[in-house]
């Protein structure tokens, strides 16, 4: 029985409750190990930064990876597993659900899965990242239903994740994840994980109202600069309700070569996706979960902090 509780765990495939529960079941080693060690989380990982980011986590970790996309989750899902640099085990570990920002009952229903799917298993790492721009560059350009979309998808797409993905965040009272270490073939790609979850939201440099020298971009820079107060108050909730179990950060990316960037790639140099994404996380699993970390500011790629 023990054995089609995992393979079930493994395909993604919904656990029976019962099993779990069966008293008569001798919860083994491997099924304690999918429990406690917690499971990623990447949306939306449809293409650029997001696609990347879920790609590495795949490579990086053992950790079951959730990915969204808005549409084609099994086009996208073949997208994902075309990274050279996958395990061999990343296909059963991997599992789409498909998630519109601007459609809260989609993010509610992964959710409701998820914890019906996985009642024990707590979120370990999450990466929020979904973005547009609609570009004004003055005043006169801004156009209010583009400018609506840009704080649907930036501002409030990032809340309504934070809110429904909250409660899959590890309590104070829940086990410390174990935390993991580099062996065997993968000793130099692995990711340190830490024994708390993390909680990283994609902000943006320009939505820094202290660096902002410029002007322009008037919707994305308002958008994305409630992702700095976002992370900032999730934070202290993360505080309250699990300790040092849990954290948030926002981050900023660099400039990256993806298709938000396309129209600048003329003679510009910029960071490869795969690159951005390992940098952040690499940047994550380091971030230390007391008050004196960093925790509930911004950091950009290369560790540094990215003042609201
Ligand atoms: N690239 C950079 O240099 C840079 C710099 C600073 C910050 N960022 C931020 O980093 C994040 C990722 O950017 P990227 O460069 O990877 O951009 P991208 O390649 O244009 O990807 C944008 C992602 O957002 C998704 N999205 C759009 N509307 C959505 C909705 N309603 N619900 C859910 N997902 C939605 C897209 O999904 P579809 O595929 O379905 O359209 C796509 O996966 C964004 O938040 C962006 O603001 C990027």
């Amino acid at each position: 029985m023990i054995h089609d509780v995992i393979r079930a765990s493994i395909k993604g495939e919904a656990v029976p409750l019962e099993l779990i529960r069966d008293q008569s079941l001798t919860i083994s080693d491997n099924l304690m190990a999918l429990v406690s060690q917690g499971f990623a989380l990447v949306t939306p990982a449809s293409r650029g930064i997001g696609l990347a980011s879920a790609q590495q986590l795949l490579t990086q970790t053992q950790l079951p990876v959730v990915a969204t996309a808005r549409r084609n989750c099994d086009e996208v899902r073949d997208r994902i597993l075309s990274c050279k640099t996958l395990s061999s085990d990343a296909e059963k570990r991997l599992r789409m659900f498909e998630v519109d920002v601007k459609h809260e009952s989609t993010i509610s229903s992964m959710t409701d899965t998820i914890r019906k799917e996985y009642p024990e298993t707590p979120l370990r790492l999450a990466l929020t990242v979904p973005g547009i721009l609609h570009v004004d560059k003055s005043p006169s350009q801004v156009d209010a239903a583009s400018a609506l979309e840009s704080f649907q998808v930036n501002a409030l797409g990032p809340l309504l994740l934070m809110k429904h993905l909250s409660q899959l965040l590890p309590t104070r009272s829940a086990s410390a994840f174990e935390p993991t270490s580099a062996s065997g073939s993968n000793r130099n790609n692995s990711l340190n994980l830490p024994s708390h979850a993390i909680y990283a939201m994609m902000a943006a440099r320009v939505g820094s109202v202290s660096d902002n020298s410029s002007g322009g971009w008037y919707s994305y820079r308002a958008s994305k600069a409630s992702v700095f107060q976002l992370a900032k108050s999730f934070d202290l909730y993360l505080r309250s309700r699990s300790g040092q179990k849990a954290l948030a950060v926002a981050l900023h990316p660099g400039t990256v070569r993806t298709d938000f960037t396309k129209e600048f790639w003329k003679g510009r140099d910029m960071l490869e996706p795969l690159d951005s994404a390992e940098r952040l996380l690499r940047f994550l699993v380091e971030m230390p979960p007391d008050i004196k970390s960093g925790r509930g500011r911004c950091w950009d790629w290369k560790g540094n902090e990215v003042y609201p």
